[in-house]
């Protein structure tokens, strides 16, 4: 998988690219990461890729002609093809479905915005999709870059040594994960739960299944609405007080 990153600021991706997995998955060749400075695509003396805004306000917004420039150049023949993504605070959310519907592309190019915007032309006419990684505003795209980036390239098959992780992860499958121990046995008086150590793997999966549950109606019970549960799961979770439908009763009074 190919990403083309087009930004001010290509520096803020040497080290992550350069370790662990994104570093592993570059040299399997899963992985191609290209960084477009969007400065080497304007044309004037200076290189000027930002401006005041018009009807005035405070801020600067980044100039359309670099970022239509570099953009065309780099994609070429693929434009139309691959999804052009434009990172902003007002895109659609990213989630682990929008990590999975990305993963299916052999390419993608991510435009990092930076200052107060980018000029409206970019989202209107270049980008083919735009999205934000959570709703609190960042200094730039970059970040939110490399988090897809990060998100998208463990999925890719072969990427992660142990396949059997995928399947595990929190919001796999709409729940968060289920605790994890390792050895020792105690630590500090704090056992490992009995039952992890027992052997017994039908009873393991019985007691992860509902951590991951208990956890989920816990912390995150929005997330049960569209979890797939099975008849074990609802009866356990009416155990800790769970009614389905509860969360949409939650969400309109929210509103
Ligand atoms: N740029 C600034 N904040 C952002 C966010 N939350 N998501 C994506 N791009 C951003």
């Amino acid at each position: 998988m190919r990403f083309d990153v087009f930004t001010l600021f290509p520096e803020i991706f040497e080290s992550p690219l350069q370790v662990s997995i994104l570093k592993r998955a570059q040299e399997m060749g899963r992985l191609e990461v290209v960084l477009h400075n969007i400065r080497d695509y304007a044309t004037d003396k200076h290189h000027v890729t930002d401006d005041t805004p018009y009807g005035g306000g405070g801020g600067m917004v980044m100039k359309p002609e670099p970022i239509f420039a570099a953009v065309e150049s780099v994609l070429g023949e693929a434009l139309g093809e691959v999804p052009v993504i434009l990172l902003t605070p007002q895109g659609r959310l990213f989630t682990q479905d929008v990590a999975r519907e990305l993963a299916r592309h052999e390419r993608i190019a991510l435009i990092c915005g930076r200052y107060e915007g980018v000029d409206e032309r970019v989202r209107q006419h270049l980008a083919t999709d735009e999205i934000s990684i959570g709703d609190y505003v960042l200094t730039g795209g970059e970040l939110p870059a490399l988090v897809i980036i990060d998100a998208v390239t463990r999925l890719l098959p072969g990427v992660l040594g142990d396949p059997g992780a995928l399947i595990e992860d929190s919001h796999t499958w709409g729940l968060l994960e289920y605790p994890h121990y390792t050895r020792p046995a105690v630590f500090r008086g704090w056992a490992v739960p009995e039952v992890l150590r027992s052997g017994h793997h039908a009873e393991i999966a019985r007691w992860r299944r509902q951590q991951a549950l208990r956890r989920t109606w816990e912390r995150r019970p929005d997330l049960l609405a569209k979890a797939a549960l099975s008849e074990e799961d609802r009866a356990f979770l009416q155990t800790l007080g769970w009614n389905a439908g509860d969360e949409l009763v939650n969400e309109w009074e929210n509103e």
